[in-house]
């Protein structure tokens, strides 16, 4: 989905400062690189920005996920002596990046070829109207954002979605409902396979390897 961008919307605030937790964060990661690359700590530092918006937006009334301001950006491009267009370019680029206020929970519905065979549309459908709300959307109370995203790399358990940093695999149209149900309620679903399964083995267990499986604990 196209990725919004409006450096002069209303919601964006006029400034924006990383927090004492952020600051140390950010100098610690700034310090992993070699003397003149520090530039390189843009990606961490976007994502770490992204990261603090969501903590104080799962405290606001209604409350929001995380995403970045352009004010972030800003202060990132000074505090690594960047252009700030050098920083939007690569918060326009990758997906990961929020530009826009989202949802406290950030659904990305995979549709992807693998995902759209194995049933993604019934999970779109079953989101949407569960939620009440379209494509690209947030839902009024502000917990949850829809978007449709390629593929996640977890197709071996299509289909599934990824919410914030968890991924929901195997997915029925009723345990995507199931799913969802429990976020609103701020407990916490099982992440990973919604039919039981480990990590990628058959659902039957394992085929192959089955002395080690056991071994593992995951058989
Ligand atoms: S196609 Fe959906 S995770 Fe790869």
């Amino acid at each position: 989905m196209k990725k919004l961008f409006e450096i002069n919307a209303d919601y964006q605030p006029e400034s924006f400062e990383f927090t004492k937790a952020s600051q140390k964060k950010a100098a610690d990661i700034i310090a992993l690189y070699p003397k003149g690359r520090q530039q390189s700590a843009v990606m961490p530092l976007l994502d770490l920005a992204q990261r603090q918006m969501g903590e104080e937006g799962a405290k606001a009334e209604p409350p929001h996920g995380g995403w970045i301001p352009r004010a972030a950006m800003d202060h990132i491009g000074d505090m690594l002596g960047m252009p700030h267009i050098k920083v939007y370019e690569v918060a326009t680029f990758y997906s990961m990046y929020n530009l826009a206020p989202v949802g406290k929970h950030l659904v990305q519905i995979c549709t992807t070829t693998p995902c759209w065979l194995c049933g993604s549309d019934e999970i779109v459908q079953a989101s949407k109207k569960h939620l009440g709300i379209g494509m690209g959307e947030t839902t009024k109370d502000g917990k949850f954002t829809l978007v449709e995203v390629e593929c996640l790399g977890a197709c071996v358990n299509a289909p599934m979605v990824q919410i914030n940093d968890d991924y929901y695999e195997d997915l029925t149209s009723e345990s995507m409902k199931e799913l969802l149900g429990t976020l609103a309620e701020d407990m916490k679903p099982t992440i990973g396979s919604q039919k039981g399964r480990k990590a990628s083995m058959a659902l039957s267990g394992p085929t192959t390897l089955e002395k080690q499986a056991k071994k593992a604990g995951v058989a």
